[in-house]
């Protein structure tokens, strides 16, 4: 289906004006190309203010069908999903479009076997194999809301999230493999389920042989609920503006996001920029490396591709495993053409012996995406020449999980790339750069940098934050009138082409992973010896960022190193291990300002090793700690 696509620059610029003049009758007619129950009354209906979105109000569909039941007549033989699984001895997976119909339509009528109704929350915690992906669309036929939480978060993390959603249901598998590890998923969920009394079923996906605890009257094989269950399910009725997914994103105060994302808007807004920025023909094979329980696996493995009729690989293992040659050879062997990777992962692969590269054969691909963080020029260059060959168009998408699609992009083969630019926003995208006096910086072509904001809705923003809508409101629409703030700072050139520069308040980017220093000073702050902590970002080679935490201990408490495990585990246990800080110091107090808040420029600064500037500190009520953390006198 590339009935959406523009084809040369001259189109996108012709889309993205009327996309402006008239935004209600551009998307409009995207909108009328989808498979609609009945039509919407009001294309868009907003107020920032409020903030409140709809589009497609009073509109019918099941993204479902449209990620499936439009496709049997003309692709139902097609592959859908190409499943490679971590060990390259196992065998790859193909499941076609008729089959993947099939799987989902028969697990959806488990999930209502098992007391899940239209509007129920379903949380979803399993590896990277087709029942994943089989399970969400599930929940979305029957209209069920699906919250993924990515498998490699701590029990704790599990828990917090299904209770913040009021989750039912559980769906996990025993274990999952990762390299050569193998990780006992359902351990992980049993200890969560002690403090989630909300849930009422887990049903369990045997990933492998290995014997399996289940409590009675609570767990359920898939397969055993499968024997029980009919074939087929009809797609339930859905409104565009009902809830599809709860997805959880950090903030900067401690506390987790779920942002919520709806049927009609996100359908549209994700297969429209699918088709756009990558640009597929009709047997291409399109590769996202990213996992299900991000944002990126949602729009870009699973619902913008599956809407867009392509073939869509995922991929159970990771880039090391069992050599750093593992993406290309499966490049080689899949006959990959699009290839959607971080550049944590890129500059991971980067430092590798080239002869990884150079076995395999890579003729067949045709475009590279990059998402996640910025790109560093070297990271950029090495990607498009070993990689691409000098052949492929590099496409650094630009977006949030609040944005639930790519924003500033190329679309590849047409737009002029850039390394280290997002160039261009995406029709119906209006980006402002806003001063520090929160005045929008006017588009001359001066080249200018500031905080990015967007200044009018597209169809697959976030909605709200999960039961608190204060909060939606604060982070997103409270720092410059009537506009969205993304937290991201940028720079735009003499042409209108933007590079993104990083993040501007309490959130890091971890290898491509969204981090709030809050969570993990909370953390942190668990430790009985443990006062105060501050957790910021610093420049690392390979994760983009990494963690400095600078730790206060209580009176006579004396740093070692054994103290550090201890809070490195601590982290690791209540987050996760991608949380877990690269470096402590200990201090023996913050800096603060007078209101008491503490001056992470300053830390962020220290922990960089630039503190030649720190800039002034006078202000501070303690400016003599600055030295004392400068020195590391405590270490
Ligand atoms: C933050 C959003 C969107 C999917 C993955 C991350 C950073 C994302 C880029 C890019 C520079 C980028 C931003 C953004 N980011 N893509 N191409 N260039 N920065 O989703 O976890 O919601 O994180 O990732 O800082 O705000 P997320």
């Amino acid at each position: 289906m590339e009935n959406l696509q523009l084809r040369s620059f001259a189109d996108y610029k012709k889309a993205y004006k009327k996309s402006i003049t008239d935004p209600e009758a551009f998307w409009d007619e995207i909108a009328t190309t989808f498979k609609w129950q009945k039509k919407w009354d009001s294309t868009l209906e907003w107020d920032f203010e409020k903030p409140e979105v709809k589009w497609f109000k009073g509109g019918k569909l099941n993204i479902t069908e449209n990620c499936l039941d439009r496709h049997l007549e003309t692709l139902g033989n097609k592959t859908a999903i190409i499943w490679e699984p971590n060990d390259p001895d196992e065998e790859s997976r193909y499941i076609t479009y008729r089959q993947l119909f099939v799987k989902v339509s028969h697990f959806a009528n488990v999930l209502k076997n098992n007391g899940i109704k239209k509007g129920d929350k379903v949380c979803l915690y399993m590896p990277m194999i087709p029942e994943l992906a089989i399970a969400m669309l599930a929940c979305a036929r029957i209209g069920a809301v699906h919250s993924i939480v990515f498998a490699g978060f701590s029990s704790s993390a599990i828990a917090r999230r299904i209770n913040d959603s009021n989750c039912k249901m559980l769906v996990t598998a025993n274990e999952v493999y990762r390299g050569a590890k193998k990780v006992n998923l359902k351990e992980m969920c049993d200890k969560a389920l002690e403090e989630t009394p909300g849930i009422e079923t887990v049903i369990v996906y045997r990933r492998t042989v290995e014997p399996t605890p289940m409590k009675e009257g609570r767990d359920k094989f898939w397969f055993d609920e499968l024997q029980k269950a009919e074939k087929e399910c009809p797609a339930e009725v859905m409104d565009a503006e009902d809830l599809l997914f709860i997805l959880y994103t950090s903030g900067s105060t401690g506390k987790p996001k779920g942002m919520v994302h709806t049927v009609g808007g996100y359908m549209v807004g994700t297969t429209y920029t699918f088709q756009n920025v990558f640009q597929l023909e009709k047997d291409d094979v399109y590769w996202c490396t990213a996992d299900i329980g991000w944002i990126t696996g949602h729009s870009y493995i699973i619902y913008g591709p599956l809407a867009s009729g392509a073939t869509t690989v995922m991929f159970e293992g990771i880039p090391s495993y069992p050599d750093y040659g593992r993406f290309w050879d499966i490049v080689d062997k899949l006959k990959v053409t699009h290839f959607y990777t971080a550049p944590t992962a890129i500059r991971s692969l980067a430092k590798q012996p080239l002869n990884f590269v150079e076995s395999h054969d890579l003729s067949s691909l045709k475009v590279l995406g990059s998402v996640g963080e910025p790109i560093n020029e070297e990271a950029w260059h090495w990607y498009n020449d070993n990689i691409g060959k000098g052949n492929c168009p590099v496409v650094d998408t630009w977006w949030q999980t609040e944005t639930g699609a790519i924003m500033i992009s190329p679309l590849a083969g047409i737009t002029p790339t850039r390394p280290t630019f997002a160039t261009l926003p995406l029709p119906g995208v209006q980006p402002a750069l806003m001063d520090d006096q929160g005045e929008e910086i006017p588009n001359t072509s001066e080249p200018v940098e500031g905080r990015l904001a967007i200044k009018f809705p597209w169809p697959s923003i976030a909605r709200t934050i999960y039961g608190d809508h204060q909060r939606y409101k604060e982070v997103y629409f409270s720092t410059f009138k009537n506009k969205y703030f993304t937290g991201d700072g940028a720079y735009r050139d003499a042409t209108g082409n933007y590079r993104i520069t990083g993040r501007v308040d309490d959130i890091v980017i971890v290898s491509g992973h969204n981090l709030g220093t809050a969570a993990i000073e909370n953390a942190i702050d668990e430790h009985e010896h443990v006062v105060e902590s501050a957790v910021v970002g610093f420049p690392h080679e390979v994760k983009g960022n990494a963690l400095y935490a600078y730790v206060i201990l209580y009176n006579k408490v004396e740093p070692s190193e054994e103290l550090e495990k201890e809070i490195k585990n601590i982290v690791s246990q209540t987050l996760g291990p991608i949380a877990k800080p690269e470096k402590i110091q200990f201090v023996s107090g913050l800096p603060k300002t007078r209101s008491g808040k503490i001056m992470r420029r300053i830390l962020r600064k220290i922990a960089s090793n630039d503190t030649e500037n720190l800039g002034d500190t006078s202000t501070l009520l303690n400016p003599e700690v600055v030295e004392e953390i400068k020195s590391g006198a405590l270490n």
